[in-house]
């Protein structure tokens, strides 16, 4: 049995959808948010999952969901979590405690879903978390395989949520620093269908495998590109940066209610480094500019 946390986000779906081709047997432990009619229970079992209601920051919980399974896919947390506890919570106190209950358990396969980016140095907070907590699955015993995907894209575009406070200021939208920094974004059925290939695969343990989309932008070439599609004739205006401390403070002027590691990711590559790798299985060559306008129009 294999547990799946986030087996009901962006990328969990992708993930359960290609589990069940394989027919690999899951549990998916989910909050189960919203009411009868929008919850994922029903169309989890319906695929052939065993579910589990709870919240993985819940030590008591993650034990029991992990009880009986022999292989951990942890995809949960979101891109989205900006409260700076919870935000730790979700990318790094949940890693340790599930790593220790793995061991404990005797989890033997282990896939970790991180983060293209993450480092300790990242100008981002989410990105130093997710490095800590490669770091915790790195060394443990059980058979680990860490998936670094950039920002992912399906019928939605997380990141881009992330951005929109910002693709609506006027009189110009600012971008901290030079607006160089390199993303990637690529398919989530590609991530998915990586992870899942992964999984009884040998060659993929002890391994992290970075997944970029085929087009790299910096952070002004995807605004541009998003500013094209959603129709957004505002200037970009760089907000010097020559210390993190002065785009905060312009930011924060301009902005409420923004996430509160906005600066972070917009300043913090996301890219492939460039090394060699194999991936266990090709990526296709789906990009974001073709899934852009579908994404806004169900904004
Ligand atoms: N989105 C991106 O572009 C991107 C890029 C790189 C890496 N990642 C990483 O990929 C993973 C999945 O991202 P996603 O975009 O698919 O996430 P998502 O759509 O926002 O879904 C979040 C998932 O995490 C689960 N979760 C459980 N407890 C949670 C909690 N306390 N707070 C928030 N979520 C909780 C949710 O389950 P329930 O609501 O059912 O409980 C849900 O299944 C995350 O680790 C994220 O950091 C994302």
């Amino acid at each position: 049995m294999i547990l799946v946390l986030g087996g009901s986000g962006l990328l969990g779906s992708a993930i359960v959808k290609h589990l069940q081709h394989q027919r690999y047997p899951a549990r998916v432990l989910t909050r189960g948010m919203g009411d009868w009619r929008s919850s994922n229970i029903p169309s989890l079992k319906q695929l052939g999952f065993e579910v589990m209601v709870g919240d993985m920051t819940d030590s008591d919980v993650l034990a029991k969901a992990i009880s009986g399974c022999t292989g951990v896919i942890h995809a949960g947390g979101s891109l989205l979590q900006s409260d700076p506890k919870e935000m730790k919570a979700v990318h790094l106190d949940v890693v340790s405690e599930l790593a220790r209950l793995s061991e404990l358990a005797g989890v033997q396969r282990f896939l970790h879903v991180s983060c293209l980016g993450a480092s300790e140095r990242s100008a981002s907070t989410m990105m130093q978390y997710k490095w800590e907590a490669e770091e915790i699955i790195k060394a443990a015993p059980f058979y680990w395989t860490v998936i670094r995907p950039s920002y992912f894209f399906g019928d939605s575009f997380p990141f881009l949520k992330v951005l929109m406070p910002v693709l609506k200021l006027q009189p110009f939208i600012p971008i901290p620093g030079a607006g160089m920094s390199e993303v990637e974004p690529v398919s989530v059925d590609d991530v998915a269908n990586v992870i899942v290939q992964s999984l009884y695969n040998r060659g993929a343990v002890s391994k992290v495998y970075e997944v970029g989309g085929p087009v790299t932008y910096t952070m002004v070439e995807l605004i541009e590109l998003i500013k094209h599609y959603m129709k957004i004739r505002t200037p970009l205006m760089n907000v010097p940066s020559d210390s993190a401390g002065k785009s905060a403070k312009v930011f924060s002027k301009l902005l409420k209610n923004v996430h509160t590691d906005l600066i972070g990711l917009m300043t913090a590559d996301s890219a492939c480094s460039g090394d060699e790798q194999e991936l266990p299985v090709a990526l296709s060559e789906r990009t974001l500019e073709d899934a852009l306008p579908k994404i806004i129009q169900k904004l």
